[in-house]
């Protein structure tokens, strides 16, 4: 493991790390409030290995350094920072953390809380006079959006090895720059990408805190929720051609315009989902290309996000959604093809390590999720767990996200409670 990062970091903007009287997570995240404002759509927009992105890890390494954390930034971009045990050991590591990338008009929250309470629960185990016996490692994992390059949890996926490392270096930005040159432009040697086993096997448990993206626990009056699983879901670009041609020019009769079956396409995929009961289908995200008010698009692509607890049922789904993307494309005189970009299944967290969450946090309510996270592709290599922390809006991926500053306190002391205790018992 190499620390690069650091070093490349220039044109930081950053508040100043706070001295003085102990962080709160709320303060922690007043310091980077400024940091990626998405000027065009409110809220934020922080892309992996953008400035924006890149000046949130130097807050990171800021505070990890106030900290006395031993940092290391690996070959795929993930941030360690390690509070070693007094003999040094590396091995049966207890992780926290989440990620710092954004997607467009997103919250302040999805991300930059779970790694603002994992500093804070760092302090308050400090304060506790806790004293590991095993280490405590904050990470910070790169692109766990996928809404630079694609594929959600792109840096656990490369980490563990769950994505092809030849097809992760040849992803695209919406620029058309490949991951391989924004990672070498980032100081990441992009020949170094992929699976990092020795790293891996030194995390022996992962827990992930997060805002919760949904209205359970406002609904239960509670502040702090146990994740049980994470509903399978998966990204796929539809891209519709057809003959670009000129507005005034071409009669309604003679167009093969690939906008008009992508927006059949559209209703039909809102309509397949509805009749598959507990799937849930998007379409966030449609460019026409070339894209003119008075251009007749060539092609249009769209990306469909569809997810179902059943991974056969959301496969289902999308065969389903295709065979009619067809017939309505032939029927406009246009072709289509379906890319899958990212598929992440159904995962459960490990039954053990929830029943002992639920012991040290008796109030929480087990609650399942939507979303998906680090600690997904995680959980099918080491025992991991989630909290979440209410969200009193219950809306997400949106600058309306919000978590109240008691609440955030509440989750970083439930989030100490827990590591305190795997960090002082067997396993
Ligand atoms: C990430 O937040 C996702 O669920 O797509
Ligand atoms: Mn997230
Ligand atoms: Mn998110």
């Amino acid at each position: 493991m190499e620390d690069f990062i650091i070093d490349r970091v220039d044109n930081i903007t950053l508040l100043p790390p706070r001295s003085g009287p102990a962080d709160t997570v709320a303060g922690l995240l007043s310091e980077i409030s400024r940091i990626g404002t998405d000027q065009q759509h409110g809220g934020y927009w922080r892309p992996v290995f953008s400035t924006a992105e890149f000046d949130l890890r130097a807050w990171f390494l800021a505070h990890a350094a106030k900290r006395g954390l031993d940092v290391t930034t690996d070959r795929n971009g993930v941030i360690w920072a390690w509070w070693h045990t007094p003999d040094g050991r590396t091995g049966n590591a207890v992780v926290t953390g989440s990620h710092l990338d954004s997607v467009p008009g997103g919250g302040a929250f999805d991300g930059p809380l779970g790694v603002a309470s994992a500093l804070v629960a760092v302090d308050i185990l400090r304060a506790d006079g806790v004293r590991p016996e095993r280490p405590l490692v904050i990470a910070v994992f790169p692109e766990e959006e996928g809404s630079r390059f694609g594929v959600a949890c792109l840096g656990t996926r490369l980490l563990t090895g769950a994505i092809d490392v030849d097809r992760a270096r040849t992803l695209r930005d919406r620029n058309g720059d490949t991951f391989a040159e924004v990672a070498a432009r980032s100081g990441i040697d992009p020949s170094r990408l992929g699976p990092d086993p020795q790293m891996l096997a030194q995390i022996g448990t992962f827990i992930e805190l997060h805002v919760e993206q949904g209205r359970d626990l406002i609904d239960r009056k509670q502040p702090v929720g146990i994740g049980s699983s994470i509903l399978g879901h998966g990204r796929w670009r539809l891209s519709v051609t057809g003959q670009g041609n000129h507005a005034g020019t071409t009669l309604m009769t003679d167009r093969r315009d690939p906008m008009i079956a992508a927006a059949g396409i559209v209703m039909d995929i809102r309509d397949t989902a509805r009749a598959h009961p507990g799937a849930r289908a998007t379409v966030g995200r449609l460019e026409p290309v070339p894209g003119g008010t008075n251009v007749i698009a060539s092609r249009v692509d769209l990306w469909l996000d569809a997810r179902h607890p059943d991974d056969e049922v959301t496969a289902s789904v999308v065969t389903t959604i295709l065979a009619h993307a067809r017939r309505i494309s032939a029927a406009e005189g246009c072709t289509v093809e379906l890319t899958e970009e990212s598929v992440s299944r159904t995962v459960d967290f490990d039954g053990a390590l929830r029943d002992r969450l639920s012991l040290l946090l008796p109030d929480a309510p087990v609650q399942h999720t939507g979303a998906g996270h680090d600690a997904g592709i995680l959980a099918r290599f080491v025992p991991t767990a989630m909290l979440f922390v209410r969200n009193p809006t219950g809306v997400s991926h949106s600058p309306e996200e919000y978590v109240d500053d008691n609440d955030a306190e509440a989750g970083a002391r439930a989030l100490a409670r827990v590591l305190a205790d795997l960090l002082v018992r067997a396993g």
